[in-house]
């Protein structure tokens, strides 16, 4: 399998596409880390999920929005799986409101857990790639990095940021065997969807504008993750993969 006696360690993996991250990779041999926030019990489920592909699982508690406790989370990883060999930086949260509306506060809080954790997030598990000769990092973007969606603003701020850091962190940890990727999604049913107050009518609308005829979904995301984590992408770096089934192509009409 892709990935016997790797370890990987997904934020935000206990629901939604994070969840369904770390189920693939389990899938295919990987021992996963499981970190969650807010939510521990679908993190242990998330975790019971991937053991039942015969590997090892661990959950961990930590804001990853918080450096402090991102920091202590590859620590408590190193202490568990001794090194790490890949790396999604899933988990985001948002203040999604239209621009009148929008605070200081909700942009640093958008800002420090989406983008900010992309770049610290690799930094902290470098030393832990370094012990296994290198590995591969994925961030997930979403098409708010490029497009305008509606109460969105900071987040596709975030995004975009996300695409940027992924370029830096596959040219500058190219040196140390590591490479680097962002898979952005279009529109995929999660639990996400409930702090959009118009969603359903959106996503109604871009499901008849899918050329695929049908809105990806975490799964979709997660074959994406685990082929930019395979070595059949060695020669894929700093590009940012969007599984949109061809939403993003067209202009409506
Ligand atoms: N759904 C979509 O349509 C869509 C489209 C494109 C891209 N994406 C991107 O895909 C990724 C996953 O989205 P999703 O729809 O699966 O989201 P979701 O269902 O809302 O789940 C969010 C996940 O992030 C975790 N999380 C939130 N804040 C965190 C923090 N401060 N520290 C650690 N974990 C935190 C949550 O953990 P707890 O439950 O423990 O709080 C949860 O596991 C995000 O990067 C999102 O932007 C989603």
């Amino acid at each position: 399998m892709r990935f016997d006696g790797k370890t990987a360690l997904v934020t935000g993996s206990g629901r939604g596409i994070g969840r369904a991250i770390a189920l693939k990779l389990a899938s295919e041999g990987a021992n996963v880390v499981i970190n969650f926030f807010r939510n521990r019990k679908p993190a242990e489920e998330t975790a019971a999920g991937c053991e039942a592909f015969g590997v090892r699982a661990h959950v961990t508690k930590a804001d990853i929005g918080d450096p402090e406790a991102l920091k202590e989370m590859f620590k408590e990883a190193d202490e568990v799986f001794n090194g790490l060999d890949i790396l999604v930086n899933n988990a985001a949260s948002g203040y999604n409101r239209p621009i009148e509306q929008q605070r200081p506060k909700g942009w640093d809080w958008t800002l420090n857990i989406n983008a900010r954790s992309h770049l610290f997030a690799a930094q902290y598990a470098l030393p832990l790639m370094r012990k296994r000769g290198g590995g591969v990092i994925v961030g997930i973007s979403s098409l708010g990095s490029k497009f305008v969606l509606p109460e969105y603003v900071v987040v596709g701020i975030s995004k975009a940021a996300v695409e940027a850091t992924t370029r830096y962190l596959a040219v500058e940890l190219a040196q140390y065997n590591i490479r680097a990727n962002a898979v952005s999604g279009g529109w995929v049913k999660t639990e996400a969807w409930q702090h959009f107050s118009n969603l359903q009518v959106v996503a109604n609308n871009a499901e008849r504008h899918t050329p695929a005829g049908r809105l990806a979904t975490p799964k979709d995301m997660a074959n994406v993750v685990a082929f930019l984590c395979s070595d059949a992408a060695e020669m894929i770096r700093g590009q940012t993969i969007v599984v949109d089934g061809g939403y993003s192509l067209r202009t409506p009409g």
